[in-house]
């Protein structure tokens, strides 16, 4: 049996999807385990783009058994386009299995989170706008539906029913135009029908896996610093993206959890509102972030760009379990004269090792920097840790000290050849 998580260690976008389809190749089955189409995993395969939403990486290869688990919510709609969307680009030969129990996001859960936004007004969170916090909202308040329900058309027309008997209040109270039970049905019962054929109990799945001994993935969604419990709340999603939530999110016993690979960037970068420490802005900005194309996979939206904070790295290593960490985007630092590493914070004139709980006290946060000498090679064409330059070893080394994860892969480029494993992770 071995499995590997593989999680987002800062505010999402690390370059998860690159890894998981790189190591997805060594693994029998990939499971995607929260979060829903908030998340976009960009993956070149022979120069050719794919974004994917609510699919886990593994579905470009007819080996792999891609699992939605549990912890997921899930748009069937979007779902479904997806998958066709594939198919139209000649992935046909898949296989996907949806969770009984995961919940399904309705057009009702896109208009709230749209209109709780606008309410919020300047202390928006920057959602991504799919309805993810209005389904979690109704999964916790026991009037969310799931997917075991969707499929049949008899018990989904009831929780439907029942459920809009409340989602219809608060559309009311929030002066919005109510949902008709017919609408909504007579749409999505189609799409039941064509996603019901991926529907069982992913759980039991899961185990019998475990059971035959096969290498399985977690793909983790967004980033540490964005879950519900220890992100920075309340500018996080709306589930737990850490190697510690996966054996709730799919229903497995912890024990099965063997290694924890915390996915980063060579900087940071955030999108969406929300304190961020080691922030910069400017021509250093500009450069990274064009070198980087730092734009949002699902919104666009230019991403914000800062250096690397191994404080908040250090916190997602202990928070989520990360024993290894994967490097990504190492080349866009290329050309810089310096480069700083943030390890530790000031807070009120004491040093500070961890993130602190409040956003008030995060606000107030200077971090403190290392500086480092940059580098000038052209890194794209690595092959090997001894083939970097020295000032991008010495980088490396530094952060393994300040994180005490080490470093198992490195990535110099979006394609998979680009991507130097130092350490067998399966
Ligand atoms: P939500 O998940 O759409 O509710 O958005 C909540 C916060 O998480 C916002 O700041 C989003 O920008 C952020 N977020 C959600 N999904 C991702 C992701 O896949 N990458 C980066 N940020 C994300």
């Amino acid at each position: 049996m071995s499995t590997l998580v593989v999680e987002g260690s800062q505010w999402g976008d690390e370059g998860k999807g690159k890894i998981t389809d790189y190591l997805a190749q060594e693994a029998d089955v990939v499971v995607r385990s929260q979060g829903g189409n908030n998340a976009g995993h960009t993956i070149v395969i022979n120069n050719e783009k794919f974004a994917l939403r609510s699919i886990p990486s593994g579905i470009f290869n007819p080996r792999i058994k891609n699992i939605l688990a549990n912890g997921m919510v899930i748009n069937p709609k979007q779902l479904l386009e997806e998958l066709h969307g594939l198919e139209a680009r000649g992935i046909k030969d898949y296989k996907l299995y949806i969770s009984n129990r995961a919940h399904i996001v309705l057009p009702y859960h896109e208009t709230l989170d749209g209109a709780y936004e606008d309410y919020k007004g300047s202390r928006k969170i920057g959602t991504t706008k799919h309805g993810i916090g209005p389904c979690y909202s109704d999964k916790a308040n026991r009037i969310g539906i799931r997917i075991g329900e969707f499929v049949n058309e008899e018990e989904f027309k009831e929780c439907l029913t029942n459920t809009l008997s409340i989602k219809n209040m608060e559309l009311k109270m929030l002066g919005l135009p109510e949902v008709s039970v017919d609408e909504i049905f007579n749409e999505y019962k189609e799409y039941a029908k064509e996603i019901s054929k991926f529907v069982c109990d992913t759980s039991l799945l899961i185990e019998e896996e475990l059971e035959k001994g096969s290498k399985i993935l977690f793909e983790g969604a967004q980033g540490v610093m964005l879950c519900i419990d220890h992100g920075t709340y309340p500018y996080v999603t709306s589930s737990s993206p850490t190697g510690a939530a996966v054996p709730l999110n799919c229903g497995i016993a912890p024990k099965y959890i063997n290694n924890v690979l915390g996915i980063c960037k060579a900087y940071t970068t955030r999108v969406g509102s929300g304190p961020f420490p080691t922030e910069i802005d400017g021509d250093l900005a500009n450069y990274i972030r064009e070198r980087g194309h730092e734009y949002g996979t699902v919104t666009k939206r230019p991403r914000r760009i800062g250096w690397l904070d191994c404080v908040t790295l250090n916190y997602a290593r202990r928070v989520s379990g990360i024993n290894y960490l994967s490097i990504m985007l190492l080349d866009v630092l290329t050309g810089l004269d310096e480069i700083k590493i943030c390890y530790e914070y000031d807070l009120d004139g004491k040093a500070l090792n961890t993130v602190p709980a409040t956003l008030k006290e995060l606000e107030k946060v200077t971090p403190k920097y290392i500086t480092l000498k940059g580098w000038k090679e052209d890194i794209t064409q690595v092959k090997s840790f001894d083939e970097l330059p020295e000032n991008a070893k010495i980088y490396i080394r530094k952060i393994e000290e300040l994180t005490k994860a080490e470093v198992a892969i490195f990535s110099v480029g979006p394609d998979r050849s680009q991507t130097i494993k130092l350490k067998e992770l399966f």
